[in-house]
């Protein structure tokens, strides 16, 4: 990317037009060595991988669907940590590029009005029960147009063009990401977790609010009070108990 001024992030990039998902090809690209930050970027995908086993619509031209390799030095149960602070920087750059007021809901998604503009998926590469790399992928409705969404998606999906009324320069958008990222994780290196979980918690649309927690085991219904220390979602139900919820699909209720 001309004109990049960050260390690390962004500053390999492989660009492709049409890949089944950018994920496996910065697995790939990880597993040959290619440095931390470096990103795989598709003008479409045909497979794109969403959370949960989960398809990502990603159609030509409208979207920016890529993969970032990081190798941080951290315990693998903070991993998640990543993944919001990852959040944390597409949020702030939505807001710093298009103006609109986004919201994160738990743990990855960020939204805009209560749609949905942007996922994030994280895999981790574990060696010998340390972090090897992780692969994030960041999924962003950039100048996707109302009627290209398939029908299913329609009343909850939007983009960022759709939103602002204006189109986005994606590679200026992406750029300004990777300062803003590579800044905020240099910040996480040197002094954790604290300013990111506060930066979240600021632009969440989950805490405080009512909701309704179902992950593989149990399904769980309370108040989201915040994240630990840790980036781990915690949930007070009705008889005042709290609990922690590592990974789910959350949905939310009337209050
Ligand atoms: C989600 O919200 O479920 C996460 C969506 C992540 C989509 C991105 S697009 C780039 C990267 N490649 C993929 O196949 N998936 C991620």
């Amino acid at each position: 990317i001309a004109g990049l001024d960050t260390k690390r992030i962004g500053q390999h990039v492989l660009a492709y037009d049409t890949v089944v998902s950018t994920q496996l090809l910065a697995h790939e690209a990880a597993a040959k060595g290619m440095p931390e930050g470096t990103l795989v970027i598709a003008e479409q995908q045909t497979g794109g991988k969403g959370r949960l086993g989960r398809a990502w619509h990603s159609p030509k031209g409208t979207g920016i669907w890529m993969s970032m390799i990081v190798r941080p030095v951290i315990p693998i149960p903070k991993t998640p940590q990543m993944t919001l602070l990852t959040a944390v920087a597409v949020a702030k750059t939505m807001q710093q590029e298009t103006g609109v007021d986004v919201k994160i809901k738990w743990p990855n998604d960020i939204f805009i009005g209560g749609k949905k503009v942007c996922g994030v998926l994280t895999e981790l590469n574990a060696e010998a029960d340390r972090v090897n790399y992780l692969v994030i992928g960041i999924g962003i409705n950039a100048n996707t147009a109302a009627a290209d969404f398939p029908e299913e998606l329609r009343d909850i999906a939007t983009s960022l063009a759709i939103e602002s009324g204006t189109t986005v320069d994606r590679v200026r958008f992406i750029q300004q990401f990777c300062r803003i990222f590579e800044a905020e994780y240099d910040h996480y290196l040197r002094h954790g977790f604290d300013r990111i979980k506060t930066e979240w918690e600021a632009c969440s649309y989950t805490i405080g609010r009512w909701v309704t927690v179902k992950t593989i085991h149990s399904e769980l219904e309370g108040r989201a009070v915040g994240l630990d220390e840790e980036g781990v979602l915690i949930i007070e139900d009705a008889a005042g108990a709290r609990h922690k919820v590592y990974s789910a699909d959350v949905n939310y209720g009337a209050n």
